[in-house]
């Protein structure tokens, strides 16, 4: 395929503030003389920054790791994981047509975007929200047929479903990805014939639609501002907001399980604070009474609902890096631990009760 730049280009691209400082920080990660290794990654943030690369953009990264322009536009025309047009507003399609898909129905699926998005793959709907793309297997074969919208994958797919799918992004909504058709993952339709203990103590979802769903960013353009800028192998902060936040020692004693439960507070991540994955709204059923955990009351409830957490599984599944950062958020040094939190929230996400928050039941705390 041969692969062009867009014969219309803006005059200009620039970073966000956030996105230049992540770039800046990106570069530090190679040694003096070797800035070009970050090219990749720029251009990506680039990409996912405005949604697809501008001739500007790769110009511009280019400059920015004192490379030619040519040896930048190699790299942009040689991986068709950058795109060179423009895509949809909303959503870029990309459908999987290699075997184990083509044989479940991609072409079905590729049916449904020509008559609902363009006649043509890399052409905008007439709306400008939508386009679409073919490409090679995307390791999700034993879903197929399926397809990547934005960052996540929607697997098990009916030219039905599918048509749903885009309509329901239509409106403005981003459908739960993974499985469409009532598997959990990539299990027998009939149901589990091994690992059955698994089934009881599982997420909602599984594990990368679970993520989808709690970060949210399937389609949502990056400026830098999802999370704080990370430069653990950098010994100074470089001295954003962002990069002070991050370079703040966070190593603390893991909090104890409280009201015997299994297992203690995770301790593999040590590094520096970090904003835990947080939700835009709460789940389908409503946000759970964070009250329950013994240490949040109506006030830092409002709080933390405001930062995005209302469930108790998120609360459960914070790291140490994550309760230190919340901390900060909270200006409430230390209670998060020393309430144990997390351990309370497993419990009660797992759907136990603490002696706590059988108290808060029964109506004993105000
Ligand atoms: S053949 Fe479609 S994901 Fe592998």
């Amino acid at each position: 395929m041969l692969r062009r730049l867009h014969p219309e280009q803006p005059d200009t691209f620039a970073f966000t503030p956030a996105n230049q400082a992540w770039a800046d920080a990106q570069i530090t990660k190679y040694p003096e003389g070797r800035q070009a290794s970050a090219i990749i990654p720029l251009l990506w943030r680039a990409q996912e920054q405005e949604g697809w690369l501008t001739r500007a953009a790769i110009e511009h990264v280019a400059d920015r790791l004192g490379m030619a322009h040519i040896r930048a536009l190699e790299v942009a025309t040689f991986y068709f994981m950058f795109q060179l047009q423009p895509v949809g507003s909303v959503a870029h399609f990309q459908i999987c047509g290699t075997t184990s898909c083509m044989i479940c129905g991609a072409e079905d699926l590729i049916a449904v975007c020509r008559e609902k998005i363009a006649p043509n793959p890399h052409e905008l709907s007439a709306d400008g929200k939508f386009s679409w793309e073919e490409v090679e297997c995307l390791g999700a074969c034993s879903n197929a047929p399926m397809a990547q919208i934005g960052k996540d994958y929607y697997e098990d797919l009916t030219a039905e479903g599918f048509a749903g799918i885009i309509d329901t992004l239509a409106e403005g909504r981003v459908p739960v990805a993974g499985p469409q058709n009532g598997r959990y993952a990539a299990e027998p339709l009939s149901g589990l014939t091994s690992l059955e203990e698994f089934e009881s103590g599982r997420t909602q979802y599984n594990a990368s639609a679970q993520r989808a769903a709690d970060l949210g960013d399937t389609i949502k353009r990056i400026d830098g501002a999802e999370v704080p800028l990370l430069t653990p192998w950098l010994s100074e902060p470089k001295g954003s907001a962002a990069t002070k936040t991050a370079a703040k020692p966070a190593a603390k004693p893991a909090a104890k399980p409280a009201d015997g439960a299994a297992g203690t507070e995770t301790t593999a991540d040590q590094g520096p604070a970090r904003k835990p994955a947080a939700l835009s709204e709460p789940r389908a059923g409503g946000a759970d009474d964070l009250k329950k955990i013994k240490g949040v009351g109506p006030k830092l409830e409002g709080v933390l609902n405001g930062l995005g957490y209302y469930h108790f599984d998120q609360i459960a599944q914070w790291s140490e890096a994550e309760v230190s950062w919340v901390d900060d958020a909270l200006s409430f040094k230390g209670r998060i631990t020393r309430d144990e939190w997390v351990s309370q929230a497993r419990l009660l996400a797992d759907g136990q009760e603490t002696a706590f928050s059988r108290r808060v039941k029964k109506g004993d705390v105000y």
